[in-house]
């Protein structure tokens, strides 16, 4: 699979290394005025030299043309969505991205675009396979443990832009939806120093508490996940989000779980 990288801020580095370290990367994108422009991308991450220059956005379609990526992993701003989706669209490009801002309007502009159905697209605000997990649990939580007050803390580095994270968003709109009474559940952000992401929903009734949280102490974490959804949505059309990825990997682990019991049972019963 052959993946474009959009965005070399502080995420999209580690995400370039880790895609040239899956022999997976192929094109790398910038703004129009980034100091980045033109530069092999190993020379960017320290790295020997890899033959991969970065491009501007200028005469994309050619250059995409040129290339053929696969998918588009975007890690940059909204502004680069709204400017180029209709090009990776009407080349057949598939898109996932990661980027956090996005304004309602700007996310229906994506959504609409999916829905058209010439191409796949994964929304992402939490990409992390853990983060997700951690929703996963918080929902079953918020299922059994009715009337408990739930809230939700999250904290991160301080120049990250958003707040609160779009994770922190996520969490709350899926619990709200296992919830009888629709309360509003609060969330607390802190921005503080270098701090990795970290998400805590808490739990707590009258007589007991449950904290359920996840810590990322890398952001390879997010590179993991941008990869697992690019192979996710490489052969796909249509709008998808994280859930999507996992529920697909929970099946195929499932399968796979299935298969190997059944090959125990055969083999004991050829034993017996
Ligand atoms: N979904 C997740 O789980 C997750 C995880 C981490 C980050 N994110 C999101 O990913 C985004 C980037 O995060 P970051 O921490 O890496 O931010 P950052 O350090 O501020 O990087 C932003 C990047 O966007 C690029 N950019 C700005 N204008 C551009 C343009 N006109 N065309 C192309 N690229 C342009 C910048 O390029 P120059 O440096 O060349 O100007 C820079 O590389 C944010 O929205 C963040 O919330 C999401």
């Amino acid at each position: 699979m052959k993946i474009a990288l959009v965005g070399l801020g502080r995420t999209g580095k580690i995400v370039a290394k880790y895609l040239l370290e899956q022999n997976a990367l192929s094109m790398v994108l910038c703004g129009p005025n980034s100091v980045n422009a033109n530069k092999d991308i190993g020379e960017i991450l320290n790295i020997r030299d890899t033959g991969i220059r970065v491009e501007t956005s200028d005469h994309l379609e050619q250059k995409l043309l040129q290339n053929r990526p696969d998918v588009l992993i975007d890690f940059s701003y909204p502004g680069f969505l709204m400017d180029y989706i209709h090009v990776f669209e009407a080349i057949g490009i598939n898109i996932i991205t990661a980027v956090t801002t996005y304004e309602a309007v700007e996310l229906e502009k994506i959504k609409n675009t999916a829905r058209m159905g010439n191409i796949g697209i994964v929304v992402a605000p939490n990409i992390t396979y853990g983060v997700n997990v951690l929703m996963h649990l918080a929902e079953i939580a918020a299922e059994l443990m009715d009337g408990y007050d739930i809230e939700i803390y999250e904290e991160h580095h301080k120049q990250k832009k958003d707040s609160p994270s779009g994770t922190a968003k996520k969490l709350a709109e899926k619990l709200q939806q296992n919830l009888i009474t629709h309360e509003e559940i609060p969330i607390h952000a802190v921005r503080a120093g270098e701090s990795l992401s970290k998400h805590k929903v808490l739990l707590c009734g009258e007589f007991d508490r449950i904290e359920i949280s996840h810590q990322s102490y890398s952001k390879n974490a997010f590179a993991k996940g941008a990869y697992q959804a690019a192979k996710f949505i490489a052969e796909k059309t249509g709008f998808y989000e994280m859930d999507d990825v996992f529920k697909q990997e929970k099946e195929k682990r499932r399968n796979t779980l299935v298969m190997r019991l059944a090959d125990e049972n055969r083999r004991t019963l050829s034993l017996a």
